[in-house]
């Protein structure tokens, strides 16, 4: 998978993908992400890639074209399957999502900053926008992070063990089930007896309970129309 980033602080982006199971995507070619400066497409040798908002109002407006000439050049190389906006009027990114994203091949993301970016680029490039939460960031770019972590990981071959994230917390709306790693007795709480049975199908069902229960308590919302 290629993910292209564009991005006006791409200093942001310098390590999220460095590390831990993102590098390992990297170094296996499952994954490349490719950030880009917007700057790169500025109007002028200033560097200018923003303007006043026509009929007034604090904050600067990213313009359309630094972005769509960085659109048009990246896309040119090779057709993206999606071109992803960051914004908190997006749609709230979730793991279906998350799972959708993962079959695509070749995905560009544009970060946002300022006041946004142009309404004529959403309009007619952007084919998804992506809120991660009801809350403003200053920029796109952490929230590009999250969702190119939790997309890359989905990607056959990066986890270890695959069967890994079939169990995560959503992939079936329950959130996963308590873990223990040793010691068995820590202080005097003891890790519960059945994950010691050895019985696989009795694990199972405890683990199975156990989601059911934790999400019943903590997000009672996912079992809704079920
Ligand atoms: N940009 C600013 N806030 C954001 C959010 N909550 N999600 C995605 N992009 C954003």
């Amino acid at each position: 998978m290629n993910i292209h980033i564009i991005s006006v602080v791409p200093e942001l982006l310098e390590s999220p993908f460095a590390h831990s199971i993102m590098k390992r995507a990297a170094d296996k070619g499952l994954l490349q992400v490719t950030v880009h400066h917007l700057r790169k497409w500025a109007i002028n040798e200033y560097g200018t890639i923003d303007d006043y908002a026509f009929g007034g109002g604090a904050g600067m407006v990213m313009m359309c074209e630094p972005l769509v000439k960085a659109i048009e050049e990246l896309s040119a190389a090779a057709p993206f399957d999606e071109i992803i906006f960051f914004t908190p009027d997006g749609k709230r990114f979730d793991q279906p999502t998350a799972n959708e994203l993962s079959l695509k091949e070749n995905m560009l993301f544009i970060c946002g900053h300022y006041k946004g970016i142009d309404q004529r680029v959403r309009d007619h490039f952007i084919t998804r926008e992506i809120s991660i939460g009801d809350y403003v960031l200053s920029g796109g770019e952490l929230a590009a992070a999250v969702v190119v972590d939790a997309v890359g990981r989905l990607i056959p071959g990066v986890l270890n063990d695959e069967t890994s994230a079939l169990f995560d917390s959503f992939q079936d709306n329950l959130l996963a089930p308590p873990v223990y790693t040793r010691p068995e007795v820590f202080r005097d709480w003891k890790v519960p007896d059945v994950l010691l049975s050895g019985d696989h199908k009795r694990i199972e069902e405890w683990r199975y309970e156990q989601a059911l229960k934790r999400t019943q308590e903590k997000r009672p919302d996912l079992l809704e129309g079920e």
